[in-house]
């Protein structure tokens, strides 16, 4: 046996490598108890032995064996010597039953299996004409960088360690202040929770303020993304139509949500803004309800003509809205910074949990960023998108109109906002077959059906000009004019 042990090794032990000789012979011995070249309960050589055998010192080999039986490979017996540990059969015991029927394969739970059943979320996320990208080539990136470093640079251990409250104090200050300017918002730096992304927000909201069972009002047509972690967290969605006033309240519903979604700056996808009085009417139906609203502000930076529509959240004193912003539009989606602004009844309950679930983190990211709101050129940045978007969504408008005429275009004033246009077809026309065709040649839209929960018979493409020149959105318009012609 001593013998077998010492050509086995010589023969196994890998040629010269990086690996150290300790490493070499550790994986050499392993590898033969897994693979059963030596048995559960063979003996050892002794140590002095194999080291004499194999030409090494002996302190390599006791390294080894104790780092062996550290790990289970080997066990010893007291004045007996070392023995390969039954490896095998725990791994076979544990995979089979007692009755010998096979454990069960690797399963999701049935929330998870819903979940899988289908993705929502596009293959490609950056090109022409993908919606709701922003340009971030156009980002100054390295300033922001440069703050990030500076930040790590004079860090206090309490920006490194895990953090105390969910968000840089530096970016919740200036929050406070960019919305009272931007949104027309009061809040206090205590009721701002940062999240990475508005889509971990939702989920804690739902989480927080949903039972299972409950239900939640979702614009019909809308987000996706929301209708998602609804039914992750087993929350029934309830589409509600929007009119060109925003969501229509439901003459009966019973029982009544207990969430409502909405995005009354700017409704995605088609663009309405909610009207004076029915955010009155939303704000004392949810009252009356004892039901919360979530305002989406997804992308309410991005409007260009007339004046920013002031948030929902600002109209009433103690109004029962969340207010969610994001960087995601005005910076780059991977930045994954996103805000939440809550009533004060709920802020302690969402510091909490937030830090419990997820922990937080990112702070000298976070405390960049506030300090690049409070130098101005976040404003600065977001005065200059809207430039840019504004000139690239009259481009791609003229393109469409010199093609197809301007039927297909919304020409509501309330619609010159945000980054996409929609171009409405007639309702013979599979928009989602639409996109699969336009995709295959390398161009990018989403199919307006795609947004409704319920049946609709409105079709239509989304087109994101944001993250497209004018110069590079031609060759993609011209692939998507062909196949568009060809059914209409
Ligand atoms: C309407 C709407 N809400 C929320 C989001 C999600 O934002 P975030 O990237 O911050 O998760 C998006 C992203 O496209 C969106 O379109």
């Amino acid at each position: 046996m001593y013998e077998l042990w010492i050509d086995l090794l010589q023969l196994t032990l890998p040629e010269r490598t990086e690996r150290c000789l300790n490493e070499r012979l550790y994986g050499a011995i392993r590898d033969a108890i897994l693979n059963r070249t030596f048995n559960a309960g063979a003996r050892l050589p002794a140590s002095r032995e194999l080291a004499a055998g194999l030409g090494i010192s002996r302190n390599t080999v006791t390294r080894v064996f104790d780092q062996l039986m550290i790990e289970g490979f080997v066990e010893t017996q007291i004045g007996s010597g070392t023995y390969v540990a039954d490896v095998q059969g725990s791994v076979e015991k544990s995979a089979t039953s007692v009755n010998g029927i096979s454990a069960a394969p690797l399963r999701l739970s049935e929330r998870g299996a819903a979940l899988a059943s289908h993705s929502s979320a596009a293959v490609k996320q950056w090109g022409a004409f993908m919606p709701g990208v922003p340009d971030v080539r156009l980002f100054p990136h390295a300033r922001l960088q440069k703050r990030v470093a500076r930040v790590l640079h004079a860090a206090s251990p309490g920006v490194l360690s895990y953090p105390e409250q969910a968000g840089s104090p530096v970016l919740c200050e200036a929050l406070v202040k960019h919305l009272r300017v931007a949104r027309g918002l009061q809040c206090d730096p205590s009721q701002i929770v940062i999240v990475e992304g508005a889509h971990q927000g939702i989920d804690l909201i739902i989480r927080l303020l949903a039972d299972v069972g409950d239900s939640a009002w979702l614009e019909e047509p809308g987000y996706w993304g929301i209708r998602r972690l609804l039914e992750i967290n087993g929350v029934q969605a309830h589409p509600v139509p929007v009119d060109d006033e925003g969501i229509t309240i439901p003459k009966q519903s019973t029982p009544p949500p207990r969430l409502i979604f909405t995005t009354p700056s700017h409704h995605y996808p088609l663009g309405a803004v909610m009207s004076i009085q029915r955010r009155r009417q939303l704000l004392a139906y949810a009252r009356q309800h004892q039901a919360i609203i979530i305002e989406d502000d997804y992308d309410s930076e991005f409007r260009y003509t007339g004046s920013p529509v002031p948030a929902l959240s600002g109209l009433e004193a103690d109004a029962p809205v969340i207010y969610v912003g994001t960087f995601s539009k005005t910076i780059c989606p991977n930045l994954r910074v996103a805000y939440m602004v809550l009533p004060q009844a709920l802020s302690d309950y969402f510091q909490r949990a937030y830090l419990d679930v997820y922990r937080g983190g990112h702070t000298a990211t976070q405390q960049a960023l506030g300090e690049f709101i409070e130098s101005g050129e976040y404003a600065q940045h977001i005065r200059r998108m809207r430039g840019v978007y504004g000139r690239r969504r009259d481009a791609l408008s003229a393109l469409v109109e010199a093609r197809f005429g301007s039927q297909l275009l919304s020409k509501e004033a309330s619609d010159s906002a945000g980054l996409h246009l929609t171009l409405r077809l007639p309702p013979s026309i599979d928009d989602a077959d639409l996109a699969r065709a336009v995709a295959q040649q390398g161009v990018l839209t989403r199919p307006l059906s795609r947004y409704y929960l319920g049946q609709s018979l409105s079709r239509g493409l989304l087109l994101g000009y944001a993250c497209v020149s004018e110069d590079e959105m031609i060759q993609p318009f011209d692939v998507l004019a062909e196949c568009l012609a060809k059914v209409l």
